[in-house]
């Protein structure tokens, strides 16, 4: 049993949650603050999926593409971070590295060049505080970068946190509000009925509401009389660098990779995008990748330390939005899944959205874009 499990096991809640990443947590967290009993079931640690491969950075501008659903989306959970995460640090007693210090991404060619201006007007339009800036303005404002930058987009909303300490903020946050991890716990089969039965290696555990928050595993599990949720995964990885001094000034952002520093002089460099099925290996091929992208992006980073290398498995959606609401044949089932990308961005406002959703039946419109049955008979 881990330090982070509370003992305190009944076989009966309001809500059995499939999945401790970050989504589970933050939305065991959410939940639990308003009052309900909430268990957490996952056969690993927190955060051992998806959350390996992220960064960290809350970057919808550059993530998503303008105006689309899963910018939309982004940047309303971008702006309820501070909020969540204050709430989060203090239940929790916990600090989580976290800034809002924008991002600059850079082109180092003519279609890069393109790709910025395009992106820049964009966001101009949309009224976003951001700066599009020559090679000279970019070498002043990251004097790290490499010589082949032709221009940089300096995106003011953007942000990183560091997950490793959010997610372990989340648990405990979730466990001062009584909610309940159970660890090393495999799930068999979820039936419906009136309360759901969630059938595990541990026990069964009754609830009128299961969330499936299992990330890239979700179309694995047996759920009764509903077809497997169609998601996929998509490895990253992710490297770790120490002792990097100097620090470039914000998250770094390059046509290969990205780069996020920390004070306390670690760089995080990602990521790979890999269609490789469950492997969660790191590889020859992906260190490489990266590191060679990191150094022609800033070469100083050559001297750094690598310190590990990260592997998570995103959770990739036919349309690669997020699948969230309830389900159609097994109503007892809420899926919040799909997250892909983006889990660590979206998990404030997923976590609002479902927590609202189950404990009042608030239907907030994200559950219009994010609704399983757009899928298929889910
Ligand atoms: N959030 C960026 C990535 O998954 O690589």
């Amino acid at each position: 049993m881990s330090s982070w499990q509370n003992t305190d096991i009944v076989k009966h809640t309001d809500v059995v949650i499939i999945g401790a990443g970050v989504i589970g947590c933050a939305l065991a967290y959410e939940m639990a603050q308003r009052g309900l009993r909430v268990r957490v079931c996952d056969r690993r640690a927190p955060g051992a999926g998806a959350s390996q491969a992220s960064a960290g950075v809350l970057a919808p501008y550059i993530e998503a593409e303008s105006r689309s659903t899963l910018e939309q989306l982004g940047v309303r959970s971008l702006e309820l971070f501070d909020e969540f995460l204050s709430r989060v640090v203090a239940d929790a007693q916990q600090d989580v590295p976290y800034v809002r210090d924008g991002t600059l991404e850079v082109a180092t060619d003519d279609s890069g060049l393109a790709g910025l201006e395009r992106s820049w007007r964009a966001l101009q339009e949309e009224g976003v505080e951001c700066e599009l800036l020559t090679t000279a303005q970019v070498r002043e404002v990251e004097p790290m970068i490499g010589p082949l930058v032709q221009a940089g987009l300096v995106v003011r909303p953007h942000g990183a946190v560091s997950v490793r300490e959010l997610v372990t903020a989340l648990v405990r946050a979730a466990l001062v509000r009584r909610a309940v991890f159970v660890d090393a716990c495999t799930v068999r089969r979820v039936r419906g009925g009136r309360d759901a039965e969630v059938e595990t290696d541990q026990g069964v555990f009754r609830a009128p509401t299961v969330i499936l928050a299992a990330g890239a595993w979700g179309g694995e599990l047996q759920l009764e009389r509903v077809p497997a949720v169609p998601v996929r995964p998509v490895r990253g990885q992710l490297l770790a660098l120490a002792h990097v001094s100097p620090l470039p000034q914000r998250v770094v952002w390059g046509r290969d990779c990205y780069c996020v520093p920390w004070s306390d002089g670690r760089v995080l460099v990602g990521a790979t995008v890999e269609d490789v099925g469950f492997d969660e290996h790191a590889t020859l091929g992906g260190v490489r990748h990266l590191a060679a992208a990191a150094s022609r992006l800033l070469p100083g980073l050559e001297q750094a330390v690598l310190e590990n290398v990260r592997v998570g498995l995103r959770p990739c959606s036919p349309d690669r939005l997020p699948i969230v609401g309830r389900s159609r044949r097994l109503p007892t089932l809420v899926y919040a899944t799909g997250h892909y990308r983006n889990g660590v961005l979206l998990a404030p406002l997923t976590a609002q959205v479902v927590a609202d959703f189950v404990s009042s039946g608030r239907e907030d419109p994200m559950l219009e874009v994010t609704c399983p049955a757009r899928l298929g008979d889910l």
